[in-house]
């Protein structure tokens, strides 16, 4: 068992794979935090908690002036009695307050871990629960915090119930999912930030006093802020360091906050986002939050990375295709837009399946009277004009060219030119009264209703039983305003955008449930709802919208810092790029795009002889190297936010291959000599490098370091290495 209770001393330890996690009861049933970092063996409190009289800081019990839980590191932390920082949770009592005081009641360990009522989780075997139940007398309100720790990681997840034991209703204003409350305040923030077609951006800087948060009230986790943060010591590198991660399971609204005291002490605080959020609980009800991932490595960046592609691969992915490669497929978004015919999209299928791609997806524009983004979302059935075979027809076309075929649809949304909207004009997200603001031509569906979820449901499901269709692109458009709903009363309205979320759950779910042999690829214009949440419904997302080489070095390196690189959908599009209009060779687009789940976006009609053999190559190297880069371990060697190369490398479980690239962003004049110092290899192995047939010592490739070529002229430049230890 992996967490134990020390009944006389009142103390929690949770142990990972080298990691502790240590909280306690003090005095009257405050629920402190000890610490957290490397494993102990034992806590026995060398640098325990001091009590000590500080001068504004009002006291719990009278006459004890060293107790207040201002200077006092908790678990849950509370506001409105001596604690001024940021609190874990707000609740409205019947009366109108909003003070609370939730104290030790009971707890719970067990081995295993249960799933969260309608949300996305963590799961798996090798896992022990510890639940602490606090309770507020007065509310009759009870938490239960549910710590989660997975025994072959430094994991622990955590998540809080909320419990309404009472008479009357309580109102949840604020409910975090973890708080953590660091001794001191000497670290780095780093956060992933962006934009559409520039997903995550890796930042980094010192922390602050006072707050600092990452937060997102789009309706959507975003393109413009992961929900991830991490905390860094300011000598923490890719290599080596403390680091602590906090990843948000949910893809909704989030808010992740770090405060750092006037005693300099460190509070991280995340969960749904508390503006505009009032949780009805009635008497005997219960509200889950999601679940936080806290990551732990004393070994860097690198580590951390590792350990989340692995933890993802094996605790929050699912399904058939879980384990399996992903197919290398062509789609025909950037090839034809919504402008195409079914010999089109034939005619690009059939020099696809040749060249070796093995899945065509039919992007947007297929159904309804779809041939531009002003209309039809909601109208999930086939445009005849543009298809007048049929969607089967065209499927089975496409699987006698050897290839499986997949689908794009935009569930969330409709169309105000619908049919769909013109019968139910009042199924989308809207204020009575209010304008209805349109971001791509489009509104949201209001899928905090189940009549609308299921109007979904069974129109997606007509298709995809009739349909021989092995893929879905699952994309959403735009982000989320007048957030209200016709179906619920008026003190349920700032509900509506979790409910809204925990529908686009319950969508999810019943859909990938009943077709668990079809691979779901999550997108939203690119890369703006690539979360863990997304992730446990469906095992890719679209990284981004860019797919030129060169920007998709830092989304990709960025995304690889907490996204494993099976979950990466990278494809290799036309020169000069459709979104920066930057030419770069093909040979640098296929190297960026085998870094993840390889597909193309191009017209294959147009492709010279050249350019076709190539691609073939290409694809005839990516199925060899495919297991290493999809379920392999991840080296970040350069970073492009640091210099004008990135390198990378993939190493397989058992050392004995891996595959190498680089890349050089603009010729450099008088260059000097570049080496490429290697990770993660064997250091007793010897590796013969395949182009070259040259033999290195493990050891040699990781300290001494392998060449760049000095032949690499001009910009935009690229190498890749195999390498296989010789036996
Ligand atoms: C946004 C996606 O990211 C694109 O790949 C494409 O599917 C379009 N939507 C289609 O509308």
């Amino acid at each position: 068992m992996s967490i134990s209770y020390d009944e006389a001393r009142r103390i929690f330890h949770l142990r990972g794979k080298d990691v502790s996690y240590v909280l306690g009861v003090v005095r009257d049933g405050y629920l402190a935090h000890l610490y957290y970092g490397k494993k102990l063996r034992e806590y026995r409190g060398s640098n325990d908690l001091t009590f000590i009289k500080r001068d504004f800081s009002p006291s719990v019990e009278i006459g004890d002036e060293t107790f207040s839980l201002d200077s006092l590191p908790q678990e849950y932390p509370q506001y409105g009695n001596t604690d001024f920082r940021k609190p874990a949770y707000q609740v409205k009592g019947p009366d109108g307050t909003t003070v609370s005081d939730l104290r030790y009641g009971s707890h719970r360990i067990y081995s295993g871990k249960g799933t969260l009522d309608g949300l996305p989780a963590t799961h798996g075997s090798d896992v022990d629960t510890l639940e602490i139940t606090i309770v507020d007398e007065v509310l009759k309100l009870q938490v239960v915090l549910q710590y989660a720790v997975f025994t072959e990681y430094n994991i622990i997840t955590r998540s809080a119930r909320f419990i309404n034991n009472g008479d009357n209703t309580l109102q949840i204003l604020k409910a975090a999912s973890a708080s953590v409350d660091f001794k001191d305040g000497e670290y780095d923030l780093l956060t992933l930030p962006g934009a559409w077609g520039n997903e995550r951006q890796i930042e980094r800087g010192p922390i602050r006093r006072g707050i600092q948060s990452v937060e997102s009230l789009r309706g959507a986790s975003s393109h413009q802020q992961n929900p991830f943060i991490a905390l860094l010591r300011k000598t923490t590198t890719e290599e080596q360091g403390d680091v602590y991660g906090f990843h948000f399971v949910y893809s909704g609204n989030f808010e992740a906050t770090v405060e750092v005291d006037q005693f300099a002490t460190t509070r991280v605080n995340f969960g749904i986002h508390s503006f505009n959020f009032n949780w009805q609980l009635k008497q005997g009800e219960t509200f889950q939050t999601p679940e936080v991932v806290m990551v732990y490595s004393d070994k860097g960046l690198g580590d951390m990375s590792r350990q989340l592609h692995h933890f993802y691969q094996n605790h929050l992915l699912r399904g058939a295709y879980r384990d399996k490669e992903r197919p290398i497929l062509v789609n025909n978004w950037e090839a034809t837009y919504f402008d195409f015919t079914e010999k089109k999209i034939l005619d690009i299928a059939k020099i696809g399946s040749k060249l070796g791609m093995e899945l065509l997806v039919l992007d947007d524009g297929w159904f309804g009277k779809r041939n531009s983004d002003k209309t039809s979302l909601g109208d999930w059935f086939l445009n005849k004009e543009k298809l007048p075979h049929g969607l089967t027809k065209l499927a089975e076309k496409i699987n006698n060219l050897d290839m499986a075929f997949g689908l794009w649809f935009e569930p969330e949304m409709i169309s105000v030119d619908s049919d769909l909207y013109r019968d139910h004009p009042d199924w989308c997200l809207h204020v009575p009264e209010r304008r209805r603001s349109e971001s791509r031509n489009q509104l949201v569906l209001d899928f905090s209703r189940e009549d609308v979820r299921l109007a979904i449901v069974n129109q997606m499901t007509t298709i995809l039983k009739e349909v021989p269709i092995k893929y879905v692109k699952w994309d959403m458009n735009r982000h989320l305003t007048e957030v209200g709903s016709a179906h619920f009363p008026k003190e349920q309205q700032q509900e509506i955008a979790h409910r809204h979320i925990l529908g686009v759950y319950d969508v999810m779910n019943r859909i990938t449930t009943e077709f668990p042999d079809i691979l779901f690829e999550s997108c939203s214009g690119g890369g703006g709802r690539f979360d863990p949440g997304m992730l446990y419904y469906m095992p890719q997302t679209w990284t981004s919208d860019n797919t030129d080489a060169i920007s998709r070095l830092k989304i990709q390196y960025g995304t690889s810092l907490v996204y494993p690189i099976v979950t990466m959908g990278a494809h290799v599009s036309v020169a000069p790029n459709h979104q920066v209009k930057r030419h770069t060779s093909l040979e640098i687009r296929g190297n960026v795009a085998m870094s993840g789940n390889l597909g193309y976006e191009l017209d294959l009609t147009k492709l010279t002889d050249t350019e076709k053999e190539t691609i073939k190559q290409q694809i005839q190297t990516y199925k060899e190297i495919r297991p290493l880069i999809q379920f392999g371990d991840f080296y970040r060697l350069k970073s492009p936010f640091e210099g004008n190369e990135t390198a990378w490398m993939f190493v397989d479980k058992t050392k004995t291959e891996a595959v190498v690239f680089y890349f050089q962003v603009l010729a450099v004049p008088a260059k000097p000599l570049q080496t490429l110092k290697l990770a993660g290899l064997n250091k007793d192995a010897e590796y013969k490098i395949n182009a070259t047939k040259q033999v290195f010592g493990g050891d040699e490739l990781m300290y001494s370091g392998l060449k760049i070529p000095t032949t690499l002229k001009g910009d935009f430049q690229t190498f890749q290495w195999h390498l296989i230890a010789k036996m």
